[in-house]
């Protein structure tokens, strides 16, 4: 048995941050962010009404609609996520209630940076494989705007909000091949610490140390060195060649990584599909978001060969190869 996708959502905020709006606020140029990362603009949330959960509950009725189910036909939620609105209750309990899922739906969420939606997805797998659920949703969604230092033009360029969701049903088909990555020893280069504390917000020492730190260049030497090579290795295990592989779909974090993991895995760019320039990086809702994008756009045809694969924060890196 394996999870196939048969309905997909997606939720972006309002409000559009484009990169003239941000060289108001930091010392940066529309030229300097597109050449650097091919982002034009990004999603901002209101984070009063367009919360974490809210925007994933959005999604998750989108992608159950799309599949023309029945939110009381899930019996599992897994939600990808690394902000929260609250410690708990979790996510993936808060789009059971959007859904209208019944009692017996099981709901957990999991964080592992921004690879968090394949962790995500490939639990759904294994809760598939084992028989264990039949259809399953699959959330990633992010308010990384509440993390991003707003002064510090060397991350708040980069980041925007969103929601993407799929759903997965219980199929005959033969099962996802994956491989997950991660090293610790390699983690100062990503480090967020802001566990949000509202009587601080005013706090400028408080806000600098703690929200999203990044060492730009070396996340750049990580992803390129190692995305292409989980691919191939994960294609390996599939035993499948890379020019039979119909969409690569990456983390949506910048062209560059997406340009230079194409060139050396010797594949046209025209299979590594973007939406990054309209949303920038929004971390696990980045994967789901791009399918449900395609889908809109008719790219998407059953039988299609896909790899997804994705590096964040842990650091860690995973990549999966599917049939659509
Ligand atoms: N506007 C103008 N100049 C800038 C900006 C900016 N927004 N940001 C940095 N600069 C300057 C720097 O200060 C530096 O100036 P200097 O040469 O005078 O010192 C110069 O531009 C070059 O800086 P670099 O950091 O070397 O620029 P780089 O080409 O590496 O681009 C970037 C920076 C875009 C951040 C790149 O390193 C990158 O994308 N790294 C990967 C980041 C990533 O993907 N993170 C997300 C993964 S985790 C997750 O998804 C949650």
């Amino acid at each position: 048995m394996t999870g196939k996708i048969i309905g997909l959502g997606s939720y972006l905020p309002e409000k559009v941050l484009t990169n003239d709006d941000l060289s108001l606020l930091v010392e940066t140029s529309d030229e300097w962010i597109q050449e650097r990362t091919g982002i034009k603009k990004r999603h901002i949330s209101d984070h009063k009404t367009e919360t974490t959960s809210y925007m994933a509950g959005i999604a998750a009725q989108r992608a159950v609609e799309d599949a023309g189910i029945e939110g009381s036909d899930i019996d599992l939620i897994v939600a990808a996520s690394t902000t929260p609105d609250v410690v708990f209750p979790s996510i993936a309990c808060m789009v059971q209630k959007a859904i209208g899922a019944g009692e017996d739906c099981g709901c957990f969420d999991v964080n592992s940076a921004c690879p968090g939606w394949i962790a995500a997805f490939l639990t759904a797998q294994s809760f598939i494989e084992a028989g264990r659920a039949k259809k399953v949703l699959v959330v990633g969604a992010e308010t990384l705007s509440n993390y991003v230092d707003w002064t510090d033009r060397g991350t708040c360029i980069l980041f925007g909000d969103g929601a993407g969701c799929a759903v997965l049903e219980a199929s005959e088909g033969i099962p996802v091949s994956s491989i997950m990555r991660s090293s610790c020893e390699r983690g100062d280069c990503l480090f967020c610490a802001n566990m949000k504390q509202p009587d601080r917000l005013d706090d400028e020492e408080f806000i600098k140390t703690t929200s999203f730190q990044m060492a730009g260049r070396d996340v750049f030497r990580f992803a390129v060195t190692e995305v292409p090579k989980i691919i191939r290795d994960v294609l390996k295990k599939a035993q499948v060649p890379a020019d039979e592989i119909d969409y690569f779909i990456l983390h949506q974090a910048n062209a560059r990584i997406i340009e230079a993991t194409a060139k050396k895995l010797k594949i046209g760019l025209d299979k590594f599909p973007m939406t990054l320039q309209e949303t920038g990086n929004t971390s696990s809702a980045s994967i789901p978001s791009l399918l449900s994008t395609m889908k809109k756009e008719g790219k998407l045809q059953r039988g299609q060969k896909l790899v997804i694969a994705s590096f964040g924060g842990g650091l860690t890196w995973d990549a999966a190869y599917l049939e659509y």
